[in-house]
Order: C-alpha cells, then structure tokens, then sequence
C-alpha cells in the first residue's frame, strides 16, 4: 500500500507517494519553495500544490517543524508566530476531501528510521536528533514513539541548545567540524546525563557528513548517522499517518 507523505520545512515544502512495506518513494519526489511569509494559508496552499502535482488522491501524512497536538500547531521555534494555533489537520482535510494526519518533523524522521533505518529492531530508549536550522528530537521506547519530545530547546551555557548546537549555528558562527563536534558533544553529553538512552541517531542533511563530526565525540552512548538521509521526513510523515504511534491523548480513562 502506498500513502502520500509531507514534509512541511523552512525553505521547502516536498511530498511523494510512499510504499508502506520499504519506506521507498514509488513516485519522484515534488519540491516547491516554502513561500514567504509562511503563513498558515500559504503553506496549506503549497502543501495541496504539492500533492495535485503529484496526481495523488489519497490519505495523506504531513510532518511539521513544531509542536502538534491533535492537529493543531502549538509552537513556533523557527516558523513564522501566526501558526500557533491554526488547526493545520482539518484545514489541509477541507481543502484535500482525504484523511490528514500531521506529526512533529523529528517524530517523523525518527518514526522512518526506527521501521527501515538505523533503528530498525532497537528495543530500549532511542533517540533520534535532527540537527537542521534547529534541533528536532523524537525518543522511542521499545521501538514505540513519545510525541512531541522538545529536548533541542534544553538550557546549556544559558542558551537555548539549538542555537549552539544545530547545523545552522555550525553555519552562522563558521565553526570548523572540530570546533562544531565540541558544541554538539556538550549537548549529547548533557541529554546522555539527563536521558541515558541506548541508541542516539543523528538525522539531517549534516549526517550525511558524519565522518567529520561523530569521531570527535566522547559520549559514551553508541551515535550512528541516520540512514534514510532526505526521505526520512517524507516516508516517516506517511508512516506516521498509518500508525498509532502518534497519538497524543488517550481516548479514555478509568
Ligand atoms: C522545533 C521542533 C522541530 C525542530 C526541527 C525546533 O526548533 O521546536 O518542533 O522538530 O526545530 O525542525
């Protein structure tokens, strides 16, 4: 079975069909520039134009760089304020006749990488990290997501960690692997100490260059780069909208 899978981002909104027994694309990838401003009405355009020109018609799984609660966005960390609160979910159901279903970017990349990637078959605690513009974090427990986990905003040196730590701090202050692998060191140090996790994957465009930075690391916690590089948001966020694993409320309680 096939279900389309988004991947809402700062600089580009990507969707592809996506087949739910490899994770593979069974179609090319769609990408159109994320317009500027990245309202909640422009990005919802996009997003349909993105999957129209892909023909598809069908249940749809949309990864998003914020907080998600029920399909509504909670936090705006490195998007624009104006989604806070904008009920993403029904207003892309309204406009696509389909079943939406909308995640955290991170849960979704974690969510790709636990079924075909680099966590496949990891029973303990796992911890997927996306080191992009900001730091995205997914944790999983036997192989089962915890939602909406925001440990890239932890405290160190009095600053948020993600304005340390991520690829784009690497960018901003021009810092050498060397000088970048201690920043990110004293993050994965720190969430090792708060955390102790088994497995800690390291996802983004930057793993694609892990060679440069992991062997610098002293963490004692086994780090792998992620394996499913760029479709890991796509394939995850259609996982995503075939699972349970997402759910953030219980439907009852005793
Ligand atoms: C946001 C997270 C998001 C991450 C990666 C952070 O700034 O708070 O929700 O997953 O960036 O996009």
């Amino acid at each position: 079975m096939d279900v389309f899978g988004l991947d809402i981002g700062g600089s580009g909104i990507k969707g592809a069909p996506v087949d739910m027994e490899t994770g593979e694309f069974t179609a090319d990838r769609v990408r159109i520039k994320t317009p500027q401003p990245a309202t909640p009405e422009a990005i919802v355009q996009t997003a349909v134009e993105v999957v129209r020109q892909s023909g598809w018609n069908g249940p749809v799984g949309c990864g998003f760089p914020a907080v998600i609660k029920d399909g509504v966005v909670q936090t705006a960390a490195n998007i624009d304020e104006s989604n806070v609160g904008f009920n993403l979910q029904k207003s892309l159901e309204d406009r696509l006749g389909h079943a939406v279903r909308i995640v955290n970017d991170a849960d979704a990349a974690g969510l790709a990488e636990m079924r075909w990637g680099a966590g496949r078959g990891v029973e303990g605690l796992a911890l997927m990290l996306t080191l992009g513009t900001g730091i995205g974090t997914a944790l999983f427990i036997r192989g089962r997501l915890i939602p909406n986990t925001e440990l890239g905003h932890i405290e160190i040196r009095g600053e948020d960690a993600e304005h340390r730590a991520a690829d784009g701090a690497r960018k901003r202050d021009d810092l050498s692997w060397k000088e970048y692998a201690e920043r990110l060191d004293e993050y994965v140090t720190t969430i090792e100490r708060l955390l102790w996790p088994d497995l800690i994957i390291v996802g983004g465009g930057i793993s694609k260059k892990s060679e440069k930075f992991l062997p610098h690391l002293t963490i004692r916690t086994e780090i792998v780069p992620a394996q499913m590089h760029n479709n890991a948001g796509i394939s995850g966020a259609a996982l995503a909208a075939t699972t349970e694993a997402t759910e953030t409320r219980v439907t009852a309680r005793d």
